[in-house]
């Protein structure tokens, strides 16, 4: 059975892209924040990059998926499983089947700002675990955590290194919601990618088939045809950096020339130096010590912490304390 409960319709999504653009792109250094990148195309670009050979963070945590989802099954006994931020739930299949073949799931309840991925993941999961229970919820894990229904024994998987996305003062605060929504004894299920070489690091933040680049300029596409923006993507030039001193990556569009850019729907003209650059999205990378103490401060108990066998990605299997 699958059903559909949205918290975004098209007007609130407009109305918020409208704010960051006009807070982002008037800021001294311009930025986006990346959730604009996930329209139905960026969403599909991204599987793409899960499928690109210097994109390791997918294949990283599916290895430890593969290796302990039956432990996951066995020390949570997870009843319903969350997913923030799901997209195709392509690794959670791998949750999915550990979980049923337990016994113990009933429900399974992604959230997503991007409709089109839920959907597409929807029916393929309605279709492959028929007695499973697919609350769809189309919304955003920073406003509508509270939407999250309140069923028996959940886990929230949290995958893919999205938590690294956040800014760390947006983490810590996502960590509390988060915690604030579980009983004591509840999971979480947290991905992070990890602190490694830059000469690893970079090329899968910038590919050889350029997959990235159109990932990174298609925020400027969502802007062309949301707020009647007339960005010309091909004037911007995908950047992705290591800051060594935050320990993350950095993706950013640096103009090739001097633009200046109108963005009727917020009334708003956006001068750009040539080889100015606007932040699209940080990628931050972990360390053990680092990922144990955020979590603890947001109130849970690192159980488990499990790596793929290279030691690139890291499980976290965390509890919530009472
Ligand atoms: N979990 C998947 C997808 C990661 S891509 C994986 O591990 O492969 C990041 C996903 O988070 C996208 O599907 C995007 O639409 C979603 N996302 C990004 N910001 C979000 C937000 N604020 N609220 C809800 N979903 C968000
Ligand atoms: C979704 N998120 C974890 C990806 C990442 O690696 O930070 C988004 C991404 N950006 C560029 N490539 C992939």
């Amino acid at each position: 059975m699958t059903e559909l409960e949205v918290h975004l319709d098209a007007e609130t999504q407009e109305a918020a892209l409208r704010s960051d653009v006009v807070a982002g792109l008037t800021a001294r250094r311009k930025w986006l924040p990346p959730k604009w990148f996930y329209d139905a195309r960026g969403s599909e670009l991204f599987e793409q990059i899960t499928e690109l050979p210097e994109y390791y963070p997918t294949r990283a945590e599916r290895a430890v998926l593969t290796e302990r989802a039956a432990d996951i099954a066995r020390l949570t006994g997870a009843r319903t499983l969350i997913e923030l931020g799901s997209g195709y739930s392509t690794k959670t299949r791998l949750l999915l089947d550990a979980l049923t073949t337990a016994g113990t799931l009933t429900e399974f309840i992604p959230m997503d700002v991007s409709p089109s991925a839920l959907t597409a993941a929807a029916s393929r999961i309605a279709a492959d675990f028929p007695a499973l229970r697919v609350r769809n919820i189309v919304g955003d894990i920073t406003q509508h955590l509270d939407f999250l229904p309140v069923t028996p024994d959940r886990m929230i998987a949290f995958l893919g290194g999205t938590i690294g996305n956040f800014e760390p003062a947006d983490r810590a605060r996502f960590l509390a919601d988060v915690r604030a929504v579980l009983r004591p004894g509840e999971h979480l299920l947290l991905g992070t990618d990890l602190v490694k070489s830059p000469r690893v690091l970079v090329p899968a933040y910038d590919d050889a088939a350029g997959v990235t680049a159109e990932f990174n300029r298609n925020v400027l596409r969502v802007l062309n045809r949301h707020l009647q923006a007339d960005f010309d993507p091909d004037g911007f030039a995908h950047v992705a950096l290591w800051d060594a001193d935050h320990e993350w990556i950095e993706m950013r569009l640096r103009a090739r020339w001097p633009m200046r850019v109108t963005i009727p729907a917020v009334d708003l003209t956006v001068e750009f130096a040539s080889g100015e650059e606007l932040r699209t999205e940080i990628s931050a990378k972990f360390h053990r010590e680092g990922v144990d103490k955020e979590l603890a401060e947001a109130g849970f108990t690192l159980d488990q912490w499990w790596t793929d066998p290279e030691g690139r990605f890291a499980l976290s299997l965390a509890r919530a304390t009472s």
